[in-house]
């Protein structure tokens, strides 16, 4: 059915259709049609309750901040941490001040608007080997901190234009991560790993050769990190023109940045040692330990220098004042890490196997043999979940064929492959301690 007027279902008035826009609403079925004047009212209505919600969403968001102060004091944040990670004192130290400081820079700002004076933001960049806690430090911090936390992956990142994320996607996931708040977005924590994967690839010294692509990531997100407005479209949507965007300014968002920077205590051995061709490995050929405990001492000692020889611009170092490191993990660490924190892989199979009422018991030489297999694989930690499930398969799968209450024991030579873990009746553990 064509039209050339129709009643405004809403105000009643009769509209002349002259062009679309007349009839932004209009059902040729029913007739029905809201004019484009009642959609303007309907909008600004809308408009003006979010505004005034926003004006209260400010006044909660300054209380909860003094709430959240008193209850995230940094040994409080750090106790937190220490449940889940083994070692990396100082790293953990780093963050709970950090995180503590964050907040304490929102207050501030929130108290003092208007002022001039500013406390600066210390953004933190976390060096250390794969597989020891930077990304599980983070995603435990996030879920104990009641402000906005996302991580991003910097080495999905490309510069605007190429294939891939632009580096908006990273305030994009924060803005999610906080309920697509806009002002919880602008004072939340951004994570962004992997950040020695946009390292320019010719480092400082070869800066004729360029890597346009990372080096164009860098200067995207040295804009963020100095503070400017980033625009994005909702997610899954593309960037056109007409497309409603969101914007952001990162002015206070804390930045973390995190990565292996794999290689990087060959610099800094290299800066160190200068001149002082007398220190060194010689012709011997150093232990794992002797290698582990160079890398530990070294590691501690990068300065911001030795990240712009790996490949990062000088402009996003001097936006990172803090910098922390994370250290190699040895057997000892392994072992612990094995069973101490509230996570550990050995808790979480008792757990699975207490469930068919099974009793999971690891000899110490077991885990001990899972720990040296670890240190092996050159992975830290991360491969310490695998080695366990590969010897843990044939029980798992033969467990849940009986209701029976038992027993699974796993020796060094099940780690070593050389035969399955035992699965026992349980009296036997009563026999056993009775003649014992
Ligand atoms: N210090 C630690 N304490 C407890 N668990 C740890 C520790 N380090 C690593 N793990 C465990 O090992 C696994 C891998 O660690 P994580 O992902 O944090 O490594 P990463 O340092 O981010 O390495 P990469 O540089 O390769 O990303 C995690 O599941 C984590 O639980
Ligand atoms: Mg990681």
């Amino acid at each position: 059915m064509a039209y050339d007027s129709y009643h405004c279902s809403v105000c009643g008035r009769r509209i002349k259709i002259q062009n679309r826009t007349d009839m932004p609403v209009l059902d040729p079925n029913t007739g029905f049609g809201i004019c484009k004047s009642c959609i303007k009212n309907i909008y600004h209505f809308i408009e003006e309750e979010e505004g005034h919600h926003a004006h209260k969403s400010k006044k909660n968001f300054n209380n909860a901040l003094g709430e959240l102060l008193a209850k995230n004091k940094p040994h409080v944040i750090k106790k937190y941490l220490d449940e889940f990670i083994i070692l990396q004192e100082r790293a953990k130290k780093i963050l709970s001040v950090a995180a503590y400081n964050h907040y304490k820079r929102m207050k501030y700002d929130l108290d003092n608007v208007g002022g001039d004076e500013e406390i600066d933001k210390s953004n933190v960049i976390i060096l250390g080997p794969t597989g020891c806690g930077k990304t599980a430090m983070l995603s435990h911090l996030s879920k104990l901190l009641d402000i906005p936390f996302a991580v991003t992956d910097a080495s999905s990142l490309t510069e605007a234009g190429f294939v891939g994320a632009d580096v908006e996607v990273a305030v994009r996931n924060l803005y999610y991560a906080a309920g697509m708040d806009i002002e919880k977005t602008e004072h939340g924590i951004i994570y962004l790993d992997e950040f020695d994967k946009i390292a320019r690839k010719s480092g400082a010294n070869n800066s004729i050769t360029a890597d346009p692509g990372h080096e164009g990531v860098q200067q995207g997100l040295l804009k963020m990190l100095e503070g400017s407005v980033v625009e994005f479209t909702e997610r899954g949507q593309r960037k056109h023109p007409e497309a409603p965007t969101i914007k952001v300014d990162t002015k206070n968002i804390l930045f973390i940045v995190g990565g292996a920077f794999v290689g990087i205590e060959k610099i800094i051995e290299k800066r160190v040692k200068k001149g002082d061709s007398a220190i060194g490995f010689g012709s011997e050929v150093p232990s794992k330990e002797d290698t582990d405990k160079k890398f530990n001492e070294l590691i501690h000692q990068v300065r911001p220098e030795d990240l712009m020889k790996y490949g990062i611009i000088p402009e996003i170092i001097g936006r990172l004042p803090v910098i922390c490191t994370l250290e190699t993990l040895d057997e000892d660490a392994l072992l612990r890490i094995l069973t101490e924190p509230k996570n550990a892989p050995v808790k979480q199979y008792e757990k699975l196997l207490a469930m068919d009422n099974v009793k999971l018991e690891f000899e110490e030489e077991a885990l001990r043999q899972v720990a040296k297999m670890a240190i092996d694989r050159k992975t830290g930690a991360r491969s310490l979940k695998g080695i366990i499930e590969d010897v843990m398969l044939d029980v798992m799968f033969e467990i849940p064929k009986s209701n029976e209450s038992r027993r699974v024991v796993v020796t060094e030579a099940c780690i070593k492959g050389e035969e399955p873990p035992k699965i026992l009746p349980l009296e036997e553990v009563n026999l056993s301690k009775e003649t014992a």
